[in-house]
């Protein structure tokens, strides 16, 4: 694969759509965003925006709904809370609090009707401009061991045109998921797209290479999508959109795929949600040690079949 000229154009910006309606998880959701609900003791999109200024992108916009009140409350500061905490010398949570509000200050865009992804992408255009930019799913929880989206800026600078995540996953689930059609390249974890299908009929799908919620996209896309009709659900596909990129050798092509091979959740999946918080609370030092024994105590109760009023 011939090497391209690196761009100049250094990608700062990061996009995390969270307008969508999250019809998985209602109730909760009737009037919080998904991205609102907590991972053990802070909202999903708190991580997200946490890996968002790990791979040094400065600049967030958010992509918000109709109840986008308490996403840009949670990044603002609360004065009376934080002086409740001062005067009870509460130092630690004081921090706690303080944290969202010194992560970053995003600018937030509207979308008006929650018409998909690809539109949800398209209200960033006059925010983002000429740059390549990150694209960050506001409901999708990448572990911070596991960096990804640094590679993915890599890969973008390296090759040019767009790049978006990839995770291989069970045959018998890629119909829940856009699926690619890919290339090796010389490197073990970064494979050329040639085609991409979103929720393929069983038996139509091209691989088992699901698109995950990250990417690095050449502004072109947005001309792109301005073109894509209403695809599957009736929705503005992303998918559809970078379809049409996989053909072109620049004007926001080529796409490239990066290979992810590390531990995410899809916390709009209520199950991946359960998973993601059992695991982290397993892993905070505060809390793992108590809640490992009794997970433990509670899986084996379950185990013998014994009734559990644990
Ligand atoms: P999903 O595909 O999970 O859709 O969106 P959804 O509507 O939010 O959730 P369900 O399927 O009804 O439960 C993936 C990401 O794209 C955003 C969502 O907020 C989520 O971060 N999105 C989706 C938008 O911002 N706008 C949309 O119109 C659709």
């Amino acid at each position: 694969m011939p090497s391209r000229t690196p761009r100049l154009r250094a990608v700062t910006k990061a996009v995390i759509p969270a307008a969508g309606l999250g019809t998985r998880f209602l109730p909760a959701t009737k009037a919080t965003p998904k991205e609102m609900l907590p991972i053990v003791d802070k909202p999903a999109i708190q991580y997200v925006v946490e890996e968002a200024r790990a791979a040094n992108l400065t600049d967030v916009l958010m992509i918000t709904g109709r109840n986008k009140r308490a996403l840009e409350d949670h990044f603002d500061r609360n004065y009376e809370l934080e002086e409740t905490l001062i005067r009870k010398g509460d130092d630690a949570r004081l921090a706690r609090v303080r944290e969202s509000s010194e992560l970053a200050s995003p600018h937030y865009v509207r979308q008006r009707d929650p018409k998909g992804l690809g539109h949800a992408v398209l209200c960033a255009e006059p925010h983002v401009g000429d740059q390549p930019f990150a694209v960050l799913l506001g409901d999708d929880l990448i572990d911070p061991r596991d960096p990804l989206l640094s590679r993915m800026i890599e890969v973008q600078e390296r090759f040019g045109g767009s790049v978006i995540a990839l995770m291989e996953v069970d045959p018998a689930q890629i119909h829940l998921y856009g699926c690619a059609a890919i290339e090796a390249t010389a490197d073990e974890d970064v494979v050329r797209v040639t085609g991409l299908v979103e929720k393929p009929e069983p038996g139509e799908a091209p691989s088992a290479y699901a698109i995950i919620g990250r990417y690095v996209l050449d502004p072109a896309v947005f001309e792109a999508i301005k073109k894509t009709p209403p695809g599957r659900g009736g929705e503005i596909q992303l998918t559809d959109a970078l379809q049409e990129l996989t053909h072109r050798e620049n004007d926001g092509g080529p796409v490239h795929g990066v290979v992810f091979t590390g531990r995410r959740y899809d916390t709009g999946d209520r199950g991946d949600y359960l998973r993601a918080i059992v695991r982290l609370a397993c892993e905070r030092d505060d809390l793992g040690p108590d809640f490992r024994a009794w997970l433990r105590d509670f899986t084996t109760a379950e185990l013998n079949g014994s009734p559990s009023d644990m």
